[in-house]
């Protein structure tokens, strides 16, 4: 089969073609916002002024390889998590193309995209994987039937806590690799709140605390604090999840899994527990078009597709409502 997918949960707006054996065609615009500042409601209008941009630009890039419109079996898009705002206007560019190609919609879980990508683009087959992004911190595993979230943040994520950090420091937009590069030049540790709860993580206290810490210490060393402890916080969850579940593959997901700290980290971690470690290529880490197309044509391919009247968004989707019809039941 052959699908466009649409992602559109947060800042980056993309479309993508796929099929069962790789991307035909990407084309992603992101909202970057002036001040640094959180906006959702311009980003949504970014989406809403640039969806034509993406979707024809898609259809013309795989034109050119041979793949018309007429060739397209189904249109996916992000259902959730993510801003309402953006998610309702990517939903509406879905619902028109379906209706004008008149072919079926699928509604996609947009953290089990991030899983299915990795899945396709790595070896790895039956993995925990870990899911770090912005706005999102999660640990999940397959389990009968479901993807079950083992771990996840009871307040922010763990990029938007690094991002949190960045701003009051007066460092731009986004924290994240500025934090990777101070933390490289470090030479203190200093202890930060490790705050795990059972399975949960929480982020919140942890970037205030980095924040005031800058008083009286140096930016390279908060920063490397901050990281030690946060990633020491999600690969203690993740071996947990390993154990637990008895897997032996771990996957990175995620916009803050470009970070090499927390590679090596979590890389130490399953060479001690004889488990392997799978990073997919860095344009489908981040949120990407391609990762909604692809879980988009499991769905189709199994039946899982929706009317247009019942496909609302839902900006607290979480990937263990979804029945996945895509992995046989006796896969375990
Ligand atoms: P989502 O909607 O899935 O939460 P997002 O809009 O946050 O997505 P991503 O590209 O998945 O987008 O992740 C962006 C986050 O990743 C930002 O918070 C950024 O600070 C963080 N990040 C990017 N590079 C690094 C890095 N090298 N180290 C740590 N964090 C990073
Ligand atoms: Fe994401």
């Amino acid at each position: 089969g052959t699908v466009l997918g649409i992602e559109g949960t947060a800042w980056n707006l993309s479309a993508a073609i796929v099929n069962e054996k790789d991307v035909i065609a990407e084309v992603s615009d992101m909202y970057r916002p002036p001040t640094g500042g959180i906006h959702p409601r311009e980003a949504a209008q970014h989406h809403a002024k640039y969806a034509s941009y993406v979707v024809k630009g898609v259809l013309e890039e795989a034109k050119q390889k041979g793949v018309d419109a007429s060739d397209i079996d189904a249109i996916s898009f992000s259902q959730g998590p993510g801003l309402g705002a953006c998610l309702r206007t990517v939903a509406t560019a879905a619902r028109m193309l379906a209706i004008s190609l008149d072919v079926p919609l699928v509604g996609v879980n947009h953290c089990l995209a991030h899983v299915e990508v990795g899945r396709w683009k790595t070896p790895a087959t039956d993995p925990v994987t870990l899911y770090v992004s912005g706005a999102n911190s999660q640990v999940l595993a397959y389990r009968m039937g479901r993807y079950r979230v083992f771990g996840e943040t009871l307040d922010i994520g763990l990029g938007n806590a690094f991002d949190k950090f960045a701003r009051s420091a007066g460092l731009g937009h986004p924290g994240g690799p500025q934090i990777e590069q101070f933390a490289r030049n470090a030479s203190n540790y200093i202890p930060l709140p490790y705050v795990v709860k059972g399975m949960d993580l929480s982020f919140s206290g942890l970037s205030t605390a980095a924040t005031a810490a800058l008083k009286d210490n140096s930016m390279e060393d908060v920063c490397y604090s901050f990281q030690e402890t946060a990633f020491a916080m999600v690969v203690e969850v993740t071996e947990r999840a390993l154990a637990h579940t008895g897997k032996n593959e771990v996957l990175l997901a995620g916009g803050v899994g470009a970070n090499m700290r927390l590679r090596e980290m979590l890389d130490i971690m399953c060479n001690e527990r004889g488990a392997n470690f799978y990073v997919p290529e860095k344009r489908f880490m981040g949120d990407n078009g391609a990762m909604i197309a692809y879980l988009g044509l499991l769905m189709y391919d199994s039946g899982n597709v929706i009317d247009v009247e019942n496909s609302h968004v839902n900006p607290n989707f979480r990937p263990d409502d979804v029945d996945v019809t895509w992995i046989p039941r006796d896969f375990e």
